[in-house]
């Protein structure tokens, strides 16, 4: 029946528990309404065998819930670098010898999210639509837009107005998506996807952003990829926060390996995020488990400028599983932060990827993290995605 996912995974509830045949089309559990997560029982894994093809997402595949005989659509993204960030302990900007660098600005379209539309729009393409609809503060866009027209698929992105880095417009124009502007945030054009998909416009689009629960399992290849170069698993992981699906898929990618047996340690997840855009950081300070949402998030990282993360229940419970923490980071350390990464490493990324940077060093004088602990930061996205706030703010 459903052709292009593998038939022996399911989809699961994350609250009640209640487990559904694996519909492409599935998002939200029809019981309780809350997210789903894809589980994958696949024992056929086997790091030896895989050492042989190409470092990246497919590279996983058994891991993957695309049926083996699907040809995906693919830019040969994941295999990101993984750089040792030598420069900036050296030069005492961090204390800690064993920071890397995972540099995600180095997938096709200059982002993490590649990783999950190569799953997403394989799945939109095998299944009848008329093509992929996203909301976006502008990566999820630019590369929805790629994998799309790559598939020979429509492309409709809702942008929050006036507040979408133009070089991830550009990305999305270039590749021939639509482009619906609405008022307000990030949160509004979220909203607004969710309606239209239900009550009409979009409705025989595949909505792609990341309460999607198949997308998620691409981006999940961060972790693996981690492990299968370092040969073992960081005790920390810092990851910028937004709409919460990066940090739950890395997460969930470390717990698959785990018990599957391939490792036997988990890392702690920490969650940054931008002080005006900051609803996970500011309810886990106050001891909360549900977020204290931000009506109108403002940071300079636009591309974290989230103030209801959809994804918040899949994030709390990773980082509290991870026995992690989440954090908040002013503008100026982001800025700081960034401008280390490029003068200091020769690492070009936009302001919410300097975030784990900056929750790194403010964890440091925070003394939350040892001196000897190996550190992997994830650096979500390209310098060139936002050069006007490189020229406007950044280098004044
Ligand atoms: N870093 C960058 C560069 C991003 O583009 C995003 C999210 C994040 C971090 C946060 O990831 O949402 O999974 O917590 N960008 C989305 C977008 C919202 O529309 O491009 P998250």
């Amino acid at each position: 029946m459903y052709r292009v996912v593998k038939d022996e995974v399911f989809l699961k509830c994350i609250k009640c528990g209640h487990e559904y045949i694996p519909s492409p089309r599935l998002f939200i559990c029809p019981k309780c309404g809350s997210l789903l997560e894809v589980i994958i029982n696949n024992t056929k894994f086997e790091w030896n065998k895989i050492k042989t093809r190409r470092f990246g997402v497919w590279r996983y595949r058994e891991l993957l819930p695309i049926r083996d005989d699907v040809e995906p659509v693919t830019m040969c993204e994941g295999g990101t670098p993984l750089i040792k960030a030598l420069n900036l302990y050296e030069r005492k900007h961090v204390a800690i010898p064993n920071t890397y660098i995972k540099f995600e600005g180095a997938n096709p379209t200059g982002s993490f999210k590649d990783r999950g539309m190569t799953v997403g729009v394989t799945i939109a393409k095998y299944i009848n639509v008329d093509g992929v609809v996203v909301a976006s503060t502008g990566n999820t866009a630019a590369s929805a837009a790629a994998y799309a027209a790559r598939a020979g698929l429509k492309c409709i992105v809702v942008l929050p107005k006036g507040s979408v880095a133009k070089g991830k417009i550009a990305q999305a124009l270039l590749h021939g998506a639509e482009i619906k502007e609405i008022e307000g945030s990030f949160d509004n054009a979220l909203e607004e996807v969710f309606e239209s998909i239900v009550e009409g416009e979009f409705k025989n689009m595949y909505p792609l952003n990341s309460y999607n629960p198949w997308r998620l399992e691409g981006q999940k290849t961060i972790a693996y990829e981690i492990v299968d170069e370092l040969g073992k698993v960081p005790d920390y992981v810092i990851v910028p926060v937004g709409n919460a699906g990066n940090i739950s898929a890395i997460w969930k990618g470390f717990k698959e390996l785990y018990s599957l047996g391939y490792i036997d340690k988990l890392p702690k997840m920490i969650g940054v995020q931008a002080e005006g855009a900051a609803p996970l950081a500011s309810a886990w300070r106050e001891g909360l488990s549900e977020p204290l949402y931000v009506d109108k998030p403002n940071t300079i990282a636009s591309a974290i400028r989230i103030g209801k993360p959809i994804n918040w229940p899949k994030a709390f419970k990773a980082v509290k599983e991870s026995h992690g923490f989440f954090i908040d980071v002013s503008d100026e350390e982001i800025i700081n932060a960034m401008k280390l990464l490029a003068r200091v490493e020769g690492l070009g990324v936009e302001p919410a990827s300097a975030a784990s940077l900056a929750g790194l060093m403010k964890c440091e004088r925070e003394g939350k993290i040892d001196k000897d602990s190996l550190v992997v930061l994830i650096a979500t996205g390209h310098a060139l995605k936002d050069p006007d706030t490189i020229i406007g703010k950044v280098v004044i």
